[in-house]
């Protein structure tokens, strides 16, 4: 809760406002003057045509923001459903001043269904995806096989897959479906398992991580 207050009263700074708005997608109306609401279309966005890498569930953007400075000849695509969490994950984003990182306050579901044109990314990172315990709740995951299949569809060739969770059994489904998606398992280490958020909370308790990363067959 106090996390939330302190999102909210970030957000109601105008000059905070103002630095979040160069990064952040536009939610509410269409993204180019000339082209349909629901489509990215990646060479526009960033203005230049380079490698771009999605993160699905960036949370405050620990890893992506540092990930990106790093990288300024590729291109970040940064995905948080939380309005609040996208907010302040934006403000950070833009205070970091880079031009290759930009925000999308939406569910990674429609960005990877329905936005994102085939063959577009080059690598698409998701490091603990809410797991959703119980079985009512399982609908809510991010992953399903539908959503590994649609995936693979906008993944280059050549591109990698990222994944990483705490919950043993959710890792186990999520490399199966990308498997079962016609992905193949490699030997690499998945970049931010120990450098988002939470793999960084994990890591300093000592708490076990399943991560893996694939490729396109
Ligand atoms: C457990 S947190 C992990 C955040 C970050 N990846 C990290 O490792 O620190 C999961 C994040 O995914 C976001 N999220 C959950 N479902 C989502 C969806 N369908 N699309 C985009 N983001 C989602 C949540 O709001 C939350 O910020």
């Amino acid at each position: 809760m106090a996390r939330l207050r302190k999102a909210a009263r970030m957000w109601r700074d105008p000059e905070k406002r103002a630095l979040a708005a160069r990064v952040l997608v536009a939610e509410d109306g269409p993204l180019y003057a000339d082209g349909p609401l629901y489509a990215i279309d990646p060479e526009r966005l960033f203005g230049r045509r380079a490698p771009l890498e999605v993160e699905l569930g960036a949370g405050r953007g620990d890893f992506i923001i540092e990930y990106a400075a790093q990288r300024p000849e590729r291109d970040f695509l940064a995905v948080e459903l939380a309005a609040s969490v996208a907010r302040v994950l934006a403000i950070r984003a833009a205070r970091r001043g880079l031009d290759n990182l930009r925000v999308a306050r939406m569910d990674a579901r429609t960005l990877v269904n329905l936005m994102l044109p085939a063959r577009s990314l080059s690598a698409c990172h998701v490091y603990f995806p809410d797991p959703w315990l119980t079985l009512s709740q399982q609908k809510h995951r991010m992953f399903s096989p539908g959503f590994a299949r649609r995936l693979r569809r906008v993944l280059a060739p050549g591109a990698m897959v990222h994944v990483a969770s705490d919950v043993e059994p959710y890792a186990g489904e999520m490399f199966a479906m990308l498997e079962g998606a016609g992905l193949r398992r490699v030997n690499a280490a998945a970049p931010g398992a120990h450098a988002s958020g939470f793999g960084r909370k994990y890591l300093a308790q000592g708490k076990a991580v399943f991560s893996a990363s694939f490729a396109v067959a």
